[in-house]
């Protein structure tokens, strides 16, 4: 009896063994890793489809966010969602919303959005979420708790007693440097469905959240600001691992505040330039940001791209694919506990930086 027990037992083992030598490497890592580790998303972002009249729009602004769906469908393995960070129109237009939804719907993979200026201040939003549903949300995938905030709204008085017509108050906001504009917030409503929201989170569980406008403040004369940053932060504290991927600043960016940690993402309209080109301002461009070259206008796609984004571990990695310009992959440096280039790590170190 007992003979018959262990050399079942042995044919078992010897079984499962042979089993596993015969698995694809892949395949095993899949079955001992935890499904949340990894795993990875494309971001695009801030398209600005510009309406000239009829059915014709900016060729410039179509031809980089073309591009952009292209590269993503191309992509093995194939993302399991892409964001769309927002900025998809540049006035907020039913024919611009329309043509950019339309581009949008040739993604070959579920596509989230997030509300930018450029698409609110016409109609406060309304078309857009008839097209593309609600403003704020949140979503779970693989582990990961995904919060997405609209982070441009203002103070009711701008937005709603100001300007005579919808038209002017979307012109107001669509200037970068522009006096008569409004810093954005988050606001209180929106605040608390966040407390609300991230309550039933545990703090061991990784927290990414999408907004259009960095929830952190760097320069209040271009809207790269959101006026209630810190409150919002105060919410997302109590958590292990915070990310927060960001649009509108059109250039790459990176930080590191207490837990959480801040990327950007580029557009695929348009490069702004940084800052701290305005000396006479006030800014804080996070002092781990290296700023990419200044863009070389004889190619109208430089400086324009998208993002190929990794989570690892519960952290953020952004490979950045930048049109007529190297690509850069800036991801978290555990060690350090902060986002870095993993290539370029000194200003100093980089052979073509002649300009910003
Ligand atoms: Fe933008
Ligand atoms: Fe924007």
């Amino acid at each position: 009896m007992s003979n018959n027990f262990s050399r079942r037992g042995f044919i078992k083992a010897a079984g499962s063994v042979a089993a596993v030598s015969t698995l694809p490497v892949t395949l095993v890592e899949l079955a001992f890793a935890k499904a949340a580790d990894n795993f990875t998303f494309a971001y695009i972002s801030d398209a600005h489809i510009q309406h000239i009249r009829g059915t014709k729009f900016v060729n410039n602004w179509d031809r980089g966010l073309i591009r952009a769906v292209a590269e993503t469908n191309l992509m093995t393995p194939k993302p399991d969602f892409v964001m769309f960070g927002g900025d998809l129109a540049q006035l907020a237009t039913k024919p611009e919303l329309d043509h950019g939804a339309g581009m949008l719907a040739k993604l070959n993979a579920p596509v989230r959005m997030v509300m930018g200026e450029h698409d609110y201040y016409l109609d406060l939003g309304e078309y857009w979420s008839k097209l593309f549903g609600p403003q704020h949300y949140s979503f779970d995938h693989k582990g990961v708790h995904f919060v997405v905030l609209n982070s441009i709204l203002t103070h009711d008085d701008w937005t709603f007693n100001r300007w005579p017509t919808p038209e002017q108050r979307m012109l107001e906001m669509a200037g970068l440097d522009n006096p008569n504009g409004s810093p954005f917030m988050v606001g209180e409503k929106q605040r608390e469905w966040l407390k609300q929201d991230l309550a039933k989170v545990k703090m061991d569980t990784p927290v990414v959240v999408f907004s259009h406008s960095p929830i952190q403040k760097i320069y209040k004369g271009w809207n790269f600001w959101t006026d209630d940053a810190e409150e919002v932060q105060a919410l997302l504290k109590p958590f292990d691992k915070v990310n927060v991927i960001y649009g509108h600043v059109h250039q790459i960016q990176y930080n590191q505040i207490g837990n959480i940690a801040f990327n950007s993402v580029m557009a695929t309209a348009w490069p702004w330039p940084y800052p701290q080109s305005y000396a006479q301002a006030e800014q804080y461009l996070p002092k781990l940001t290296i700023p990419m070259n200044r863009a070389d206008p004889f190619f109208e796609r430089d400086a324009t791209g998208w993002q190929m984004i990794n989570v690892n571990n519960g952290r953020v990695d952004l490979a950045y694919n930048l049109y007529n310009n190297r690509s850069r992959t800036v991801a978290f440096d555990h060690k350090r506990g902060h986002p870095a280039d993993t290539q370029l790590q000194d200003v100093a170190l980089e052979p073509n930086r002649t300009h910003f």
